[in-house]
């Protein structure tokens, strides 16, 4: 069968999507990719002047591209919560969320409300957001929510809720791997909670491949020049897919009719090729663990999920 390539993708005109961390690496190509089909694009992302770098990248090569951009910083409830009350102002039906930010290996550091900044950024944060997002979704005909997670849940243990932060023994790439298989587990989960209200949303997980964006580089200057840091730097700076490419599997959950809710799809070759569905290991569909990571991640950010019918 042939690969699956952005020409794929169908129209997306009426649509809307909300892209977290739009303003560069596999989020902005999500975006652009997206807005080419004609759907509305929001841009979600913190730092404002790169969001409006992004949106001129996108507009110089499809000048009519719909896009508008909100202020999103996901290491704060509060900016969670702000940035949900205006989407949800505007628009009242959600088709895609693609909860794409992250932080990768960085040194021990707490967000706003307290929690260790992998797990609040690449998970909590993204928990919070599509709690408050739920009615808008729920609004349209066949909704998509779209997690990313990476090689690095083979490394990660679920979270202990007695020490989700890993106080006394962080590691960073410890700490990427446990926010990296909360994404999983928290995909499986809504999706298990779709199909159980009956409701025709569908929450997809991918992982991207090994792509060259600032993810390696971040957490190389964060680290003041970590050794292993610097080592995946290296590797994905010759050996990386594009951030075009890393996006397929992004897109194709997010677009493609047949993609199935509660689905794993990754590039061909574990970190490179084109976009395909693939099993998941029995650990990361352990429903204890999902369990535990609701109720935990319910109890933290103080947001349920409502899932039934509008
Ligand atoms: N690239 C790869 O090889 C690879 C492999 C496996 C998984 N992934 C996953 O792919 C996703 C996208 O990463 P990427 O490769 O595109 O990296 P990237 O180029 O570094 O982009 C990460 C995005 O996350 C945003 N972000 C970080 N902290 C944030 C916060 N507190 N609030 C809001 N946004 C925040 C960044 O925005 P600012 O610049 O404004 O901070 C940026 O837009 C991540 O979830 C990553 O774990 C990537």
């Amino acid at each position: 069968m042939a690969s699956w390539t952005t020409a794929n993708i169908p129209d997306q005109s009426r649509r809307v999507a909300v892209v977290t961390g739009a303003n560069g690496g596999l989020g902005l190509e999500v975006a652009r990719e997206l807005a080419r089909k004609g759907g509305h694009v929001v841009m979600a992302a913190r730092d404002q002047a790169k969001v409006e770098a992004a949106r001129a990248s996108i507009l110089s090569e499809i000048p009519d591209a719909s896009l508008e951009s909100q202020p999103l910083d996901l290491a704060s409830l509060a900016s969670v919560r702000e940035a949900a009350a205006r989407i949800l102002a505007d628009h009242p039906r959600i088709d895609i969320l693609v909860n794409n930010a992250g932080l990768m290996a960085i040194p021990e550091r707490r967000t706003e409300d307290g929690f260790e900044m992998q797990l609040g950024v690449n998970h909590l944060g993204h928990f919070a957001l599509t709690a408050q997002l739920l009615p808008a979704l729920l609004q349209s005909d066949g909704a998509r929510v779209v997690s990313v997670t990476s090689t690095g849940r083979h490394a990660g243990r679920p979270i202990d809720p007695d020490n989700p932060s890993l106080s006394g023994h962080y590691d960073p790439w410890r700490a990427y791997g446990q926010s990296k298989l909360a994404n999983v587990h928290f995909a499986l989960e809504l999706d298990r909670r779709f199909r159980e209200a009956d409701v025709p949303a569908r929450s997809i997980v991918v992982h991207p491949g090994f792509s060259s964006t600032d993810l390696q580089a971040r957490s190389v200057r964060e680290t003041g020049g970590g050794r292993s840091q610097r080592f995946f730097h290296a590797v994905v700076r010759r050996f990386g897919m594009t951030p075009a490419q890393g996006a397929l599997p992004l897109l194709r959950a997010a677009t493609d009719p047949d993609a199935a809710g509660g689905a794993l799809y990754t590039p061909r070759w574990v970190n490179w090729g084109p976009p395909v569905r693939r099993p998941m290991f029995r650990r990361t569909r352990n429903r204890d663990a999902m369990a535990s990571l609701w109720g935990f991640s319910e109890r933290e950010t103080g947001l349920t999920f409502d899932v039934k019918p509008p």
